[in-house]
């Protein structure tokens, strides 16, 4: 018997040195160590077999057994790398090839100035809110005081989609919408940023989108050097403090008094110029204290508290700021344009 089991292992071994792949491997283990295996034939023999020649066979048939599982294992481990070598070999990339040159992104000139407005008035305890593009006539027009007769209702002026529903032509329906939802009513500051659209011809200043922000500030006791102090905060947070600032007494429905607020131009050193139509100054904002009529169609009690309003174009601020030229830079999303803000080399 013991010659037996070791002519199965002298067998087994020179069979596992042939087998090159993982069936092979377990086809092999299955003949020789399986149930229906001579090996297992062998063992079933061990019945009939004296107590000491069952110990001594035992023994044998325990190294055999050994003998070959060791071998499969290191037969199957060879194999494994093998096929791992040869995968690598297979896969091999060219690391010297030149990658592809990965261009970054940067913000639209038009986010870097909302934002840095919005941090401004964020560290003044503003309140930053945002609100539809499309708007009702109630919330664009009515509750501002602009009476249904008003030139700036006209239909020729403004993207009209329903006979009440538009697309916002100022931020100024915000004013409306934040004092109407509020239920109790108390002093707040808040700003809202946003696009808005008028019917324009688009040229070098003028387009028919552009953005603005909108501030307001409600409260007892405000008055117009409260608005005076806060946008003399903006333009030099916003300009430096080489460019001018000029007040000019003006008229808006929902403001009384109103005014327009004026920056010496970037451009021509106040000269004249194609950007500030030759007088030296550009309009960035207008403003004004809130009219009484506007606090109580939004159910703020006008005797007691007042309020001070403005809304500023963002592409406006941005032009100064950056040097921007043609509005139209700020929409045609040419990357040769946007690559100049913000640039980093790589
Ligand atoms: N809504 C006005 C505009 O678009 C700006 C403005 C806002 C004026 C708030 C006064 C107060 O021109």
């Amino acid at each position: 018997m013991i010659e037996k089991l070791n002519g199965i292992k002298e067998e087994a071994l020179k069979e596992i040195e042939t087998c090159n792949d993982e069936p092979s491997i377990n086809n092999t283990r299955s003949k020789y160590l399986g149930k229906k295996s001579s090996f297992s034939e062998v063992m079933a023999g061990m019945s009939e077999l004296s107590p000491e020649e069952k110990k001594e066979v035992g023994k044998v048939s325990n190294e055999v057994r050994k003998d070959i599982e060791d071998a499969l294992n290191k037969r199957f481990i060879i194999i494994k790398n093998e096929e791992l070598n040869k995968r690598l070999e297979a896969d091999k990339i060219d690391i010297t090839l030149p990658s592809r040159k990965k261009i970054p992104g940067t913000k639209h000139p038009l986010t870097m100035v909302r934002e840095e407005i919005e941090d401004l008035f964020i560290s003044m305890g503003y309140d930053v809110v945002d609100g539809p593009e499309v708007d009702s006539d109630e919330n664009c027009f009515e509750k501002l005081n602009l009476p249904k007769s008003h030139p700036a209702r006209d239909a020729q002026d403004s993207f009209y989609i329903t006979e009440d529903m538009l697309l916002r032509p100022h931020t100024s329906s915000m004013q409306v919408r934040y004092m109407t939802a509020m239920e109790e009513k108390h002093p707040f500051k808040m700003i809202c940023p946003g696009k808005t659209y008028r019917r324009d011809d688009d040229d070098a200043t003028h387009s028919h989108e552009f953005s603005q922000v909108e501030g307001l500030v409600v409260g007892e006791n405000i008055s117009l050097s409260d608005l005076k102090g806060t946008l003399e905060c903006l333009a030099k947070r916003m300009f430096g403090r080489d460019r001018e600032i000029r007040f000019r007494a003006s008229y808006f429905p929902f403001t009384e008094p109103s005014y327009e607020v004026d920056v010496s131009c970037f451009n021509c050193g106040q000269k004249g110029c194609n950007i500030c139509k030759g007088t030296g100054w550009i309009e960035i904002l207008g403003c004004g204290m809130v009219h009484p009529n506007v606090l109580e169609f939004c159910g703020f009690d006008h005797t007691k508290y007042q309020g001070f309003a403005f809304g500023v174009g963002i592409e406006r601020v941005a032009s100064l700021k950056y040097g921007v030229t043609n509005m139209r830079d700020y929409f045609t999303n040419d990357y040769r344009f946007l690559h100049n803000f913000n640039r980093k080399e790589m």
